[in-house]
C-alpha cells in the first residue's frame, strides 16, 4: 500500500468510528494536515448524521465548508465526543508531536474541548521516543531570538520556519535535536516560557484511540 492508501484506509476507519460512537447530530472537531484532509473527504458519506464540525484551521474550515458541512466557531460549542486529527510522530503512551502543518495551537485548542482524541496515522509515524521530528512551536514573533536562547539552553536547535505565518499570524519554529523521554514534563516547561504561544507536544492531552494504518490492516489501539 502507498501512504496516501494508508491515509485513505484510516481516514474510513474513523469515519467508522463515529457512525459507532458519535451520537446523530453530534458536531465533530477536526483536525489539519493530508490524513485529516482525506478524513474530511471520507466523512462526507456520513454528512446526515452529522450536526456541525469545529475546524483547527482556516484550511480545514474551507475543506469542510467547500463540502457542504456547517462550520461552528468554538466558542458555540462546550463540548463535543470526538476530535480526529493526525500526527506527526506518537509513542506508546500516545504523546504526540504535532504541528508539521502550523496549526498546532488551534489544534491544542480544539482537542481540550473533546472528549475523546482519536489519532489517525500511518506506522511510520510511531516511535518510542518523541523528538526526531522537529518539535514545531508558535511563537509570538518579536519573542523569537528570546526563545531560540531558551531553547539552546534546553540542548534544542530551533530553526525558523522560512516563509510560514500561521492562522494566528505568528512564526513557527522548528526545534531540532531534542529526544524527548517526558513529553508531559517538556510540555510543561515550554509552556513557561513566555513568547511560546504554544508547543507541539501533545503529552497533557494526548490521544486516547489511535487508529493506525499497516500493511495488513486499519489497528485499533486505546490507551
Ligand atoms: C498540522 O499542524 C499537524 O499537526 C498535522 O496533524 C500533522 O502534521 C500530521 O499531518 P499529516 O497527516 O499531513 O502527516
Amino acid at each position: 500500500m502507498t501512504q496516501d492508501e494508508l491515509k485513505q484506509a484510516v481516514a474510513q476507519a474513523a469515519v467508522d468510528y463515529i457512525a459507532q460512537h458519535a451520537p446523530e447530530g453530534a458536531t465533530i472537531g477536526v483536525g489539519t494536515g493530508s490524513t485529516a484532509n482525506f478524513f474530511i473527504d471520507a466523512l462526507v458519506a456520513l454528512k446526515p448524521r452529522i450536526g456541525a464540525a469545529v475546524a483547527s484551521s482556516e484550511a480545514t474550515r474551507k475543506r469542510l465548508e467547500g463540502h457542504g458541512f456547517k462550520v461552528f466557531d468554538l466558542n458555540a460549542v462546550a463540548r463535543m465526543p470526538i476530535y480526529v486529527d493526525g500526527a506527526d510522530e506518537i509513542d506508546p503512551g500516545f504523546a504526540m508531536i504535532k504541528g508539521g502543518g502550523g496549526a498546532l495551537t488551534r489544534e491544542k485548542i480544539v482537542a481540550a474541548v473533546a472528549d475523546t482524541f482519536v489519532c489517525i496515522c500511518d506506522a511510520s509515524k510511531q516511535v518510542d521516543i518523541l523528538g526526531k521530528f522537529p518539535l514545531p512551536l508558535e511563537v509570538i514573533p518579536m519573542a523569537r531570538a528570546q526563545v531560540e536562547r531558551e531553547l539552546i539552553a534546553l540542548g534544542g536547535k530551533p530553526v525558523l520556519r522560512e516563509g510560514f505565518t500561521t492562522d494566528n499570524g505568528n512564526i513557527i519554529l522548528d526545534v531540532h535535536g531534542l529526544s524527548i523521554g517526558k513529553p508531559t514534563e517538556l510540555e510543561s516547561a515550554l509552556n513557561q516560557i513566555v513568547g511560546i504561544v504554544t508547543n507541539g507536544l501533545f503529552a497533557r492531552r494526548s490521544a486516547d484511540v489511535l487508529l493506525l494504518g499497516t500493511s495488513d490492516g486499519v489497528v485499533t489501539l486505546t490507551k
